[in-house]
């Protein structure tokens, strides 16, 4: 074995222990709170709903087609003719109702228990600016269903499929990182 072999196996360890260092870190080796209820669970819940939609919205993305004319038949072709395409454009079609109330029901735990007050002002700021998003995506995408679609103008759809798609999806994602980023900084509450 030369040097550089050595090298390698000596970075590639130092790699695989820095890896599993920030697993145990940020993961493995975090507690969760004794007594946890359900009603605690709600913030990671909604996330975990808000990851699914996406998975599931790329998949329809595939075979969805913003048109007036071909978007009906677009949504009937993954619901009979794509594998499992009926079983995600239903998770996909269900997941909104779900996970609205789940980002309500974390917000009322939020304000009946008070932990909106200092150092959590932005934390509830930026919960609320989700809390508007994730209401503006289950209004866009309830235009995008079969029973509306047909009422729209052909420019109108495109926009709102735009908004749907792209717009909202991304600006969530950034308030999840500011709001995400201010929990890790003040650590969650004893009380949760
Ligand atoms: C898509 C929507 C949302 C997601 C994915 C989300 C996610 C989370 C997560 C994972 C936590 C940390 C664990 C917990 O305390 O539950 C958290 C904490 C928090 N969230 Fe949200 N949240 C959302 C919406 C909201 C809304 C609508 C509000 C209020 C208007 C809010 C206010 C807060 C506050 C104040 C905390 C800190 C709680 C503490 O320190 O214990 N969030 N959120």
């Amino acid at each position: 074995m030369d040097s550089n072999d050595s090298q390698v196996i000596v970075s590639e360890t130092t790699d695989k222990g820095f890896l599993r260092e920030l697993i145990e870190a940020n993961l493995t080796r975090r507690l969760i709170p004794k007594g946890l209820s359900w009603f605690g669970c709600m913030g990671g819940l909604s996330l975990v709903a808000f990851i699914i939609q996406l998975s599931t919205g790329i998949f329809l993305m595939f075979y969805f087609i913003p048109n007036i004319r071909e978007s009906l038949a677009s949504i009937q072709h993954v619901s009979h003719s794509v594998p499992y395409g009926w079983l995600i454009q239903r998770i996909h079609a269900i997941g909104p109702h779900i996970m609205v109330g789940m980002v309500f029901s974390h917000m009322l735990r939020i304000l009946f228990k008070g932990i909106y007050r200092h150092p959590r002002e932005l934390h509830w700021v930026s919960g609320a600016c989700l809390l508007i998003l994730t209401l503006l995506m289950y209004y866009t995408g309830s235009l995008l269903t079969a029973h509306n679609i047909n009422g729209h103008h052909p420019i109108h759809l495109t926009r709102i499929y735009a908004i749907h798609v792209a717009g909202i999806p991304l600006s969530m994602a950034l308030f999840m990182g500011i709001h995400f980023f201010m929990v890790r900084k003040t650590g969650i509450c004893e009380s949760l």
